[in-house]
């Protein structure tokens, strides 16, 4: 039996799958670390946390498999981080993650001075706070010292593949968030990496995310007990990864995810811009493309309100009470923008808000406008998607929060389409393992590679009278944010 690692990188934890050559799920095990503000709108981590929590997942994963059969390791992880390594290979700051808004000076002048066109010209893309380009802008002017030392730069999941296996890689999926790839031709834009004053000998080399890069390094075979041969590939960004493990390959097929970010990943053969920027164009880790929305809180919006307002770490009993009855017709709305948004409206100054509240509001009205508000602010991108003359009929969805039944049917009806949930909600962590398998050579392609595993559990369908309720509400809830947008900029 050959056993495949697949590994999702994520915000507050880091899930490892061990999975099957059959494709069965045989393990899993999440290991947490801290995740710091040190500013508000500010979000950092320490890459060391996640390389030991990566070990020591791997150790606990594979306690009781005979690891000698461990033929490969796939990574997604976290988009946009920035990671920057001295001459000695330490790493010289936290990392900057994807949801840190420092950047908004850095991003204005891209997106202004540099110019919308220009960018999107060079890279597909225009600049968002939470992208690596204005990052090293910001190092560069804040923190000179810093930036001079830098030897080498990479993503979040770069770093354990580089750990893994002393390579210094990057997969298209992953590269094209960092706002420096040329994602049409996949090749670093050298323009961007002017602007940014970096050069390419900093940078990554490229990869497709199945192509495998190395195998693990002597130490980390010895301390990890894994084969000498086991192979590591490249990886992906965790949606493309989430993507992959749900599915979500070919020609306009959709996936949305809830998890820390909120997204919706739509898959393309071709290469497509939007051309308002408002949906990131990305490549894919099927080695093709996609357009992609970002919310920045989404899943973290229900645990936020659950843990530090209603201190209660039971979800699922805060939810009983919010029956089919309510949905549709609660007063009170929230605008999820906890840290600040990305997609569609790119502003980072945004704040959380509850809107609507009287005296005869209760808690369970204000969760209902929590997870209401998640899926109206994912709407938003669906409309431009729309908008863009995709027509996206039915879509998977997974992580964290496509576990609660609640907000499945909130979200199938606020978009008015079908919800596959796919067997494993373990998006990220499972596409790894599916990278590591075609990486492996057990498949030819990832489209084949899913189409052999990755199988729906359960079908979410809207009803039409829910939907038509949310249809009006939904139109309330676009009048919002518009109406407090220079406020925001005001309280900044
Ligand atoms: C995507 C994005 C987030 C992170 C979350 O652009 O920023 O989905 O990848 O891990």
């Amino acid at each position: 039996m050959s056993y495949y690692i697949g590994i999702d990188l994520g915000t507050s934890a880091v899930k490892l799958l061990l999975v099957d050559e059959g494709g069965a799920i045989c393990g899993s095990v999440t290991k947490e670390y801290p995740l710091s503000f040190p500013q508000p709108g500010w979000s950092e981590q320490d890459p060391s946390d996640w390389w030991k929590a990566v070990m020591f997942g791997i150790l606990q994963l594979t306690e009781h498999v005979d690891k000698s059969q461990i033929c490969g390791i796939g990574c997604g992880g976290q988009m946009h981080g920035l990671v920057a390594l001295d001459e000695d290979d330490a790493v010289i700051r936290p990392a900057i993650l994807w949801n840190d808004g420092r950047t908004a000076e850095e991003t204005e002048y891209l997106n202004t001075v540099i110019g919308r066109e220009r960018l999107s010209a060079l890279t597909a893309n225009i600049a968002f706070a939470g992208f690596t380009a204005p990052k090293l802008l910001w190092m560069k002017k804040h923190e000179p010292e810093n930036f001079a030392r830098i030897k080498k730069i990479m993503l979040p999941k770069d770093y354990i593949n580089y750990r893994l296996t002393g390579v210094h890689a990057c997969d298209y999926s992953d590269a094209s968030g960092m706002l420096l790839l040329d994602v049409e031709h996949r090749r670093w834009s050298k323009e961007m990496l002017e602007i940014c004053g970096v050069t390419e000998e900093q940078m990554p080399k490229l990869y497709e995310s199945f192509d495998v890069i190395g195998t693990v390094q002597g130490f980390v075979s010895g301390a990890l007990g894994l084969p000498r041969g086991c192979r590591v590939v490249a990886g992906a960004g965790d949606n493309a990864a989430a993507a992959v493990g749900t599915g979500t390959v070919g020609e306009g097929a959709c996936n949305l995810s809830l998890g820390t970010s909120g997204t919706i990943f739509i898959s393309s053969e071709r290469f497509g811009v939007d051309h308002n920027n408002a949906l990131h164009a990305f490549a894919h880790a099927d080695g093709h493309y996609h357009l992609m929305g970002c919310m920045l809180s989404a899943a973290s919006c229900n645990k936020w309100f659950c843990d530090e307002i209603l201190k209660t770490g039971d979800y699922a009993a805060e939810q009983v009470g919010i029956t089919d009855g309510k949905l549709g017709r609660n007063r009170v709305y929230f605008l999820p923008y906890l840290m600040g948004e990305r997609s569609p409206i790119n502003d980072t100054d945004a704040r959380g808000t509850f809107v609507g509240m009287s005296m005869d509001t209760g808690r369970e009205d204000m969760l209902q406008a929590v997870l209401e508000g998640v899926a109206f602010a994912i709407r938003d991108s669906f409309e431009v998607a729309r908008s863009l003359g995709i027509d996206i009929r039915r879509s998977k969805l997974c992580g964290g929060g496509a576990r609660s039944p609640l907000w499945r049917k909130i979200i199938a009806n606020v978009l008015n389409i079908s919800l596959d949930i796919p067997q494993t909600e373990e998006g990220p962590g499972y596409g790894g393992a599916l990278l590591a398998m075609v990486g492996c050579g057990d498949f030819k392609s990832v489209a084949d590679a899913c189409a052999r595993f990755v199988r729906v559990r359960e079908t979410v369908t809207p009803d039409p009278e829910i939907a038509a309720r949310y249809e009006e509400r939904y139109q309330q809830f676009k009048r919002i944010y518009p109406s407090m947008k220079t406020l925001f900029k005001d309280l900044r």
